[in-house]
C-alpha cells in the first residue's frame, strides 16, 4: 500500500465497520445536507460514500469550502454502517459510509469542459479531445477493464497450448492486403517510404519458415480505409499462426479463445462446439457472409414456386438466369408509405425493385401485384413463408447475390434479436478463394496467400473455386478470418497470375516472400481476430471507438493531441518531400491546422 491510502475505497463493506481506513480518489459527486457534505469517492475499484462533518473535522470545513468534483483527494476516516433508511441497494458498498476525520486535497480541478456522468453523452469531439476525463466515467472505466480482461484471456489460452508470443516490426513494405497504405518516409533513403502492417501476415509465414511453430502476437494493424463504426486506420487483433496445422487445429483453437475470452468477461460458459456455416449456406439463408444468427427471419428460395409464372417481371427474371427470393418479416404493422420505402431501400441497395405483400385475415394476400400471380401461386406463397395473418412478405427477383444480399440487409433492418446481450458464434467455412473486383477482374475473397481446396479446380474454374478459409462471426460481426496457407512457391505463382499480377510485378514486388517458401516451408494455416470488435460486442457498445483508449474521430483526426499535423519545413526537407502549392494554399484556405478545434 502506498503512503496515501490504505484501502480501496470500492471494496469496503459492512464487514469493514469500524476499520479506520486511508482512502484516495477522485470527488464524483457532493451533496451537502445541513452543513454535512456527503461525498461519492471514486477510485479504480468503485465509489464509496464518504461523509464530512466540520462538527468531527473542524479542520476539514476551510478544505470543503474550495472543494469541487474532481478533485482528487484523500481522507483519513471511520468506517460506520449507513443509518437505516439511508443504505443504497443499487451500490456494492452501500451499506456502509466513511466518517471523515482528516481531508486533504492532493490536486485540486478545474471547472470541467462537461459532465462525467453515464446518463448524459457529452459531444464526441468534446469527449476525446477531454479523453483523459472520458475514461474517468464508469463506463469507459469498465470498458478498458474488459479489454484488459479479453486480453489477459487471450494470452491464458495461447500459452497453455504453447505458442510463443513474436513481435514482428510495424515499418514494413508495401503488401497487398485489400486496404490502402499508411506510409512513413524514409529520412535516410529520402524518397522512400516504410509502410505500417495492414497486418502481420507476411512475417507470420516467415515465422513458421523460421521453425516457430506456434505464434501469436497481440498485434497493431494500420488500414487507410473510410472509419466506421467497426472501422479504424489502427486497431489491434489477436494473431496467431501455426505450422503442420489444418483448419481443425485452428478453429479449435479459436473456439478454447472464445470460451475463455466470455468466461473471464462474461462469467458464463459458450455453447460448444461453435456452430459451422458453409459460406452458400450463410448467403443463401441470410444473403451475408456474417449472418446475425440471434433470430431468425431466413431468406426463402421461391424458384421452384415461380418456375412457370407468367407474370412477365418473375419469367424475363427467370429466363434471365436469376432468382426469386422471399423474406417474411413478420407484422411489422406497415403502411402504405411504410412500404414504399422498403421498396426505395431496396433499389438503393442494388435491387430492380421489391414486391411486397400482407397476409389478411382470411389468408389471401394483398398486394399490387397480386393479380398478376395465379391464386395458387399466392397460396404457394403463404405456405412457402410460413405466414400468418398480419405478417408482410418482400419478394425479389434479380440475380443471386443481389436478391439474397438485398433481403439480407432489409432482415437485419427489420428483425430484433429476443436477447441483446446473447452471444452467438459461429464459424463460416468454405469461402470461394476468388471474389469479382469493383473493375471486373478477380480480387482474392481473403488475400491471395490463401490455399485452394483443389489447385486444378483453382485453375479451370477460379470463379467457382472453394478456398481454405474461414471466418469468425459474432452477433452479425465479423470478429475475424483466417486460412490454410499456400506453402508450395509454385502454387503461389499461380494465384499471382490469376490475379494478373504478372512474374516480373510478382517478382519485383514478393520476390523475397516468394524465395523464403523456397527454404523447406510447413504447411501451416492461422487466424486473426479483431479485438475491438470483440470487446465491443463483449460491452454492448455500438462503435469500438468506446472500447479504445484513445481513437480517432471519423474523419481521422485526434482531438487531444491534434494528429495529423503538419510538421516543420525542415523536416520535410530530410525526407527529400514537398507540400504541393495547391495543398498549402487549401491550408490558408481554411485556416485549419494542428490545433485541435471542436468543431472538427
Ligand atoms: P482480416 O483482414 O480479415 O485478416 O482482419 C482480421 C480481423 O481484424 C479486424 N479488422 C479491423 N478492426 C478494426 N478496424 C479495422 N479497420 C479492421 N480491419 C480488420 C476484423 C477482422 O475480421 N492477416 C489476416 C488474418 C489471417 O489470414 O491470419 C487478416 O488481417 O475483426
Ligand atoms: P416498376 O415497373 O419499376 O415501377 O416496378 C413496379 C413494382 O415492381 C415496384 O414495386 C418495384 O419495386 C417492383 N419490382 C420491379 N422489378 C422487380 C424485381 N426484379 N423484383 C422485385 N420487385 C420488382
Amino acid at each position: 500500500m502506498t503512503t496515501y491510502r490504505t484501502r480501496h475505497g470500492g471494496t469496503l463493506r459492512a464487514d469493514d465497520v469500524g476499520a479506520e481506513v486511508q482512502l484516495a480518489g477522485w470527488v464524483a459527486r457532493r451533496r451537502d445536507h445541513g452543513g454535512v457534505a456527503f461525498i461519492d469517492l471514486r477510485d479504480a475499484s468503485g465509489i464509496v460514500q464518504i461523509v464530512v462533518n466540520p462538527d468531527e473535522a473542524p479542520a476539514s470545513s476551510e478544505v470543503l469550502r474550495s472543494l469541487r468534483t474532481e478533485f482528487c483527494i484523500s481522507v483519513t476516516g471511520r468506517v460506520r454502517a449507513r443509518p437505516e433508511g439511508t443504505k443504497n441497494p443499487e451500490m456494492v458498498t452501500g451499506e456502509i459510509e466513511v466518517a471523515v476525520a482528516i481531508l486533504d486535497v492532493l490536486s485540486a480541478a478545474d471547472v470541467l469542459p462537461f459532465q462525467l456522468d453515464d446518463r448524459f453523452d457529452a459531444d464526441e469531439v468534446r469527449r476525446l479531445k477531454y479523453r483523459y476525463l472520458d475514461l474517468r466515467r464508469d463506463r469507459m472505466a469498465a470498458n478498458l477493464r474488459a479489454r484488459s480482461a479479453v486480453i489477459r484471456a487471450m494470452r491464458h489460452v495461447m500459452e497453455e497450448r504453447g505458442f510463443l508470443e513474436v513481435e514482428t516490426p510495424t515499418l514494413v513494405v508495401s503488401t497487398p492486403e485489400g486496404a490502402r497504405d499508411m506510409l512513413v518516409p524514409s529520412r535516410l533513403r529520402p524518397g522512400q517510404f516504410y509502410a505500417l502492417p495492414q497486418s502481420p501476415q507476411l512475417f507470420k509465414q516467415l515465422l513458421m519458415v523460421a521453425g516457430v511453430e506456434r505464434y501469436y502476437q497481440i498485434a497493431r494493424c494500420y488500414r487507410d480505409e473510410d472509419f466506421r463504426s467497426d472501422r479504424q486506420v489502427e486497431f489491434t487483433q489477436l494473431d496467431l499462426e501455426g505450422s503442420f496445422w489444418d483448419q481443425e487445429g485452428v478453429l479449435d483453437t479459436l473456439e478454447a479463445i472464445a470460451a475463455g475470452v466470455v468466461r473471464e468477461v462474461r462469467g458464463v460458459d459458450i455453447p460448444r462446439p461453435i456452430p459451422r456455416m458453409t459460406y452458400n449456406e450463410a448467403m443463401t439463408r441470410y444473403g451475408t457472409d456474417k449472418p446475425d444468427v440471434r433470430f431468425g427471419m431466413e431468406i426463402q428460395n421461391l424458384d421452384e414456386l415461380f418456375a412457370d409464372s407468367e407474370f412477365r417481371v418473375f419469367a424475363d427474371n427467370m429466363a434471365s438466369g436469376g432468382t426469386v427470393r422471399g423474406l417474411n418479416v413478420g407484422n411489422q404493422g406497415l403502411s402504405r408509405t411504410g412500404f414504399d420505402k422498403l421498396v426505395d431501400q431496396a433499389k438503393d441497395l442494388g435491387a430492380k425493385g421489391l414486391f411486397w405483400m400482407v397476409v389478411e385475415q382470411n389468408g389471401s394476400v394483398r398486394s399490387p401485384v397480386a393479380k398478376f400471380l395465379r391464386s395458387e401461386e399466392l397460396t404457394g406463397l403463404v405456405s412457402a413463408m410460413e405466414a400468418q395473418p398480419g405478417d408482410a412478405l418482400l419478394v425479389v427477383a434479380d440475380d443471386f447475390h443481389t436478391a439474397v444480399g438485398v433481403l439480407g440487409q432489409l432482415r437485419l433492418d427489420l428483425g430484433q434479436p429476443a436477447r441483446h446481450d446473447d452471444l452467438e458464434f459461429l464459424f463460416i467455412v468454405d469461402f470461394p478463394v476468388f471474389e469479382h473486383a469493383a473493375d471486373g477482374g478477380l480480387a482474392p475473397a481473403h488475400h491471395p496467400f490463401t490455399a485452394p481446396v483443389d489447385v486444378e479446380e483453382m485453375r479451370t474454374s477460379p470463379d467457382t473455386a472453394i478456398s481454405k478459409s474461414y471466418d469468425m462471426v459474432l452477433n452479425g460481426a465479423e470478429l475475424g478470418s483466417g486460412s490454410v496457407r499456400i506453402h508450395d512457391p509454385e502454387v503461389q505463382a499461380q494465384v499471382f497470375e490469376i490475379l494478373g499480377i504478372s512474374q516480373e510485378q510478382a517478382q519485383a514486388r514478393f520476390g523475397w516472400f516468394m524465395e523464403a517458401l523456397r527454404y523447406g516451408t510447413p504447411p501451416h494455416a492461422g487466424f486473426a481476430i479483431g479485438v475491438d470488435r470483440l470487446v465491443a460486442i463483449l460491452q454492448n457498445e455500438p462503435n469500438i471507438r468506446e472500447v479504445m483508449p484513445f481513437p480517432k474521430t471519423q474523419t481521422g483526426a485526434d482531438p487531444l493531441t491534434g494528429a495529423p499535423g503538419r510538421v516543420d519545413e525542415g523536416q520535410l526537407e530530410e525526407l527529400g518531400i514537398e507540400v504541393r502549392a495547391d495543398v498549402k494554399a487549401e491550408w490558408s484556405a481554411s485556416q485549419t491546422d494542428a490545433v485541435p478545434s471542436e468543431s472538427s
